[in-house]
């Protein structure tokens, strides 16, 4: 155990010591903000908060449409992105090409009526996109949802950070059910999975869901088996992570397999080809029990999602998430110039909270300068909890059981102050008090931002008239696609006054209107950096990114840029 801890800290210190994306962007910190998402109740949990259909109501500006299935188009998303890769030349994978390719004949699939099963899928991961989780980090985030949704009382399947996403569509090649076992098999080898990894792969895949009508009529004519319905279910129990489909395959009974193993179009039945193309060993063993079923499929879904271009950075240590970190943290100067750190502690679990979080205040060297208490814990209102029509009801949800936040705030007196060490170092984070971002003097209007920034006067020499500040905004990577990628925007400060032991510099940036728009593709939203040549850069306030606290004083159109 003591091996383990040290084993994990040394890797998370190599981590933080990787170099930065190529906006500015740190491992630690992707790790860190997917995190804070899956402790923010009604985000990226919420939307698959049934496993079931849309229980909840499809999203902002669709309709109602029987038979969708989010969890399952999340997972089935996963596979479409994966395959294609090719892992001899180091090409595709998962890495969100899939978003440019959702009109290809390979990945057809209609939801709500309207809109593709990929591009639904992205535009829903898109409300809560920043400079910090690529698409391909949602995608991957999107397969661990899905099936905590579905298997609440299994564990979360191991989830890493640091995709980069493509920009551009990659080749095709998604295996379809009439392609034959040899093609089949063909396009998994070439993205590195064996016939068992395949066999695998698909029978975990095909335990949600179904086959739509509208999509393969051939497959399904119009026998629909849950209401009215276009979709035929690979198993009774579609809405369940089980190994009843495969349990129903082997013995022929119910639904035997479901739709790719019963279909009247014999050259459609695609299951039934690859299960038995190992004389059904690999299912009979995934059948013996629902442990043996979870212990094949999790690592198979994680080598689909750690399946990345060959050029990506090293991908991060699974994600916990841990149990505290900050969901919110900044410096701030007070009118009289006292430094201050504060913020807000999360922490989650299925047994009491703490009343309390201990943490202290690191200082170079490695002192400390003192045990610290946070305020009581406010248990977060659960409106995923208090959904009494979800299949499973209260008892399922949360997926990381009560979360519980903790008010921080405290004056930094210590000059050495050089980090937050939070219960014993369960989490640590840096704190860079050289230059930073005035939450208390900082402004937005619209999407244009008075920025107010520190630096400590003792950095400056007499030479330095500006800072930069960068902004980080979204922006639609094409017109057709719904990945929105980041950009960045530089704008200089100019000096404004001192406080303290810093000197602050003031300036706007405006947000450049992009080709197309981030909005029109489900959100996305922008953060702002400051820095000083090329060592100095503060970390990133929130600039009104969803989920998040925005640094940015809110401040009327008429008063802008001369805000307070
Ligand atoms: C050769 C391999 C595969 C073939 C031929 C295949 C074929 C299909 C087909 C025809 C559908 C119906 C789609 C629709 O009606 O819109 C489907 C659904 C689905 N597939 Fe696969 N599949 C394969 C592998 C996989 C794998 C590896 C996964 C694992 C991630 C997976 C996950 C799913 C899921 C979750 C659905 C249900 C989607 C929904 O209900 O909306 N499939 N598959
Ligand atoms: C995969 O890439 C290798 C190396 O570039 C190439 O030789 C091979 O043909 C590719 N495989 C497929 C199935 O495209
Ligand atoms: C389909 O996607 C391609 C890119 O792969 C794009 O050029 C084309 O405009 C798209 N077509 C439609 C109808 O969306
Ligand atoms: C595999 O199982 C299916 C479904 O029970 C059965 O029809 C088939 O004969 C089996 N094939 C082999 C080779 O065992
Ligand atoms: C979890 O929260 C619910 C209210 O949403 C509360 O009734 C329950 O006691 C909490 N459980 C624990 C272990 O704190
Ligand atoms: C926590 O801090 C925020 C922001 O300062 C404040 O709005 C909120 O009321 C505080 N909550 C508690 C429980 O003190
Ligand atoms: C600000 O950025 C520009 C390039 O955008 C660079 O030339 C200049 O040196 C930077 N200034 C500072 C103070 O870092």
């Amino acid at each position: 155990m003591l091996l383990f801890t040290i084993l994990t800290l040394s890797l998370h210190f190599r981590s933080s010591l990787c170099d930065p994306d190529a906006n500015n962007v740190y491992l630690a910190e992707k790790v860190l903000n997917i995190e804070r998402l899956m402790l923010i109740p009604g985000t990226i949990d919420f939307q698959v908060a049934t496993c079931a259909y849309t229980n909840l109501g499809p999203p902002p500006g669709e309709s109602a449409y029987a038979g969708d299935q989010t969890a399952a188009q999340w997972v089935r998303t996963v596979f479409h992105d994966f395959v294609t890769a090719n892992v001899t030349a180091g090409t595709g994978g998962l890495d969100a090409s899939v978003g440019f390719e959702s009109n290809r004949t390979e990945n057809a699939g209609t939801v709500f009526g309207d809109i593709n099963f990929i591009d639904q899928t992205i535009k829903g991961f898109n409300l809560f996109s920043s400079v910090f989780i690529s698409t391909s980090d949602f995608i991957a985030l999107g397969i661990t949802e899905a099936v905590l949704s579905c298997d609440p009382n299994s564990p979360m399947i191991q989830l890493r950070a640091g995709r980069i996403d493509a920009t551009a569509p990659g080749p095709s090649g998604v295996p379809g059910p009439t392609d034959g076992i040899t093609s089949q098999l063909a396009a998994f080898a070439r993205a590195g999975f064996t016939k068992a990894e395949m066999i695998t792969a698909v029978a975990c895949g095909h335990t949600i869901g179904g086959v739509h009508n509208g999509d393969f009529s051939q497959i399904v004519g119009t026998q629909a088996t849950i209401g009215t319905d276009d979709i035929d279910t690979f198993d009774d129990t579609p809405f369940v992570f089980d190994n009843i489909g495969v349990k129903n395959y082997l013995a022929g009974t119910l639904k035997a397999g479901g739709p790719l193993v019963t279909t009247t179009d014999a050259l459609a039945r695609s299951d039934l080809g690859i299960f038995t193309s190992d004389s059904n060993a690999t299912v009979t063993a995934m059948a013996t029990s629902q442990t043996s079923f979870e212990n094949a499929c999790f690592p198979i879904f994680e080598k689909m999602i750690n399946t990345v271009p060959g050029t990506n950075p090293l991908l991060s240590d699974p994600i916990g998430p841990r149990t505290f970190i900050t969901m919110d943290s900044r410096l701030d100067l007070t009118s009289t110039g006292v430094l201050t750190y504060s913020g807000f502690f999360g922490t989650y679990g299925k047994t009491a909270a703490p009343s309390t979080v201990t943490y202290e205040y690191g200082t170079v060297g490695g002192g400390n300068t003192g045990t610290k208490h946070s305020d009581s814990g406010v248990l977060q209102s659960n409106i995923i909890n208090s959904n009494a029509g979800v299949p499973g009801g209260a008892t399922k949800f949360p997926f990381f059981g009560n979360v519980t936040y903790y008010n921080f705030s405290d004056p930094i007196y210590t000059p050495t102050t050089n980090s937050l060490i939070v219960e014993g170092g369960i989490y640590s984070e840096p704190i860079n008090l050289d230059l930073f971002v005035v939450p208390s003097l900082s402004y937005q209007s619209g999407t244009s931002y008075l920025v107010r920034a520190a630096i400590l006067t003792s950095l400056l020499s007499s030479s330095v008239i500006h800072l930069n500040a960068t902004l980080y905004y979204p922006y639609g990577v094409t017109s057709y696609a719904y990945n929105v990628g980041y950009a960045q925007f530089t704008q200089p400060l100019s000096y404004f006054t001192k406080l303290g032991s810093y000197t602050i510099f003031s300036g706007t940036i405006i947000t450049p209107a992009p080709e197309f728009s981030a909005s029109s593709k489900g959100g996305g939203g922008s953060h702002i950096d400051v820095s000083l040549g090329t060592t100095l850069r503060s970390v990133k306030a929130n600039a009104g990114a969803t989920p998040g606290v925005n640094v940015f004083i809110p401040c009327s159109t008429s008063d802008f840029p001369n805000c307070p």
